[in-house]
């Protein structure tokens, strides 16, 4: 397979562990893209397919891709009895799909298992898949100060995690350092650069704690 991850999402105990603990609800965040039954939904990245279930419910018809086994086999009981789901077991770097497939695509914390340029190229993607006026949101560490600021940043981040996180901060800590530091966050400049220079309108970006953001765009 090429084009892998920085973090082993092939071990059941990781999937499991997020799963349980840091996934946390996406009932807010599927509201941002307001699922109906003409929607045609793309999720990169699906984990245990929490969001493709709740836009299944809500009539929309589903596609997840995810690297992992353990997410497949999650994904596939949360949508058991859904008629015309795909699972797709690949890369978010080898992917692809014909032109104008989908109505709106979401990557929720996956973004950040990608360099820079696979940033770019997928996202170049993504707009080719999108039909026009289709909605992409990226909800992931994506910083708000420069990425070559993190340890400057440092007091600030943990400052922001232990509201953000609350009680569980310290459970999470190890985690969340692991993604800020060995894994490939991005801050919103590179993130807003490569979805303008392709083509996409940014409607919102929210970001509740400075390494956490949530980008609407549009094509
Ligand atoms: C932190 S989880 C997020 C899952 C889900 N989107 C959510 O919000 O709960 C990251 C997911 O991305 C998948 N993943 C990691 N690297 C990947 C890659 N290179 N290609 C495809 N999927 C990948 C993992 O298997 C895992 O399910």
């Amino acid at each position: 397979m090429k084009g892998g991850t920085t973090t082993d999402w092939r071990e059941q105990e990781l999937a499991q562990w997020y799963n349980k603990n840091m996934r946390g609800s996406l009932e807010g965040y599927a509201s941002l893209f307001g699922f109906d039954k003409n929607d045609a939904v793309l999720d990169l990245g699906c984990g245990d397919g929490t969001l493709l279930a709740i836009a299944a419910q809500q009539g929309a018809r589903v596609t997840g891709v995810d690297i992992s086994d353990v997410q497949l086999a999650a994904s596939r009981q949360a949508l058991k009895g859904v008629k015309g789901a795909t699972l797709i077991k690949s890369t978010l770097q080898e992917v692809n799909f014909p032109e104008q497939s989908f109505t709106k695509v979401s990557i929720r914390k996956a973004i950040h298992h990608l360099t820079n340029d696979e940033k770019g190229l997928l996202i170049d993607k993504i707009y080719h898949w999108l039909k026009p006026g289709g909605i992409l949101i990226i909800e992931d560490m994506i910083l708000t100060f420069a990425l070559h600021r993190r340890d400057e940043n440092r007091a600030l981040v943990e400052k922001d995690a232990s509201i953000y996180y609350g009680s569980n901060w310290p459970d999470f800590r190890d985690a969340f350092f692991t993604t800020m530091y060995q894994e490939l966050p991005c801050d919103l400049a590179q993130l807003t650069h490569h979805l303008l220079f392709t083509g996409f309108h940014i409607l919102k970006i929210a970001s509740p704690a400075c390494f956490m953001s949530t980008v609407i765009a549009e094509k």
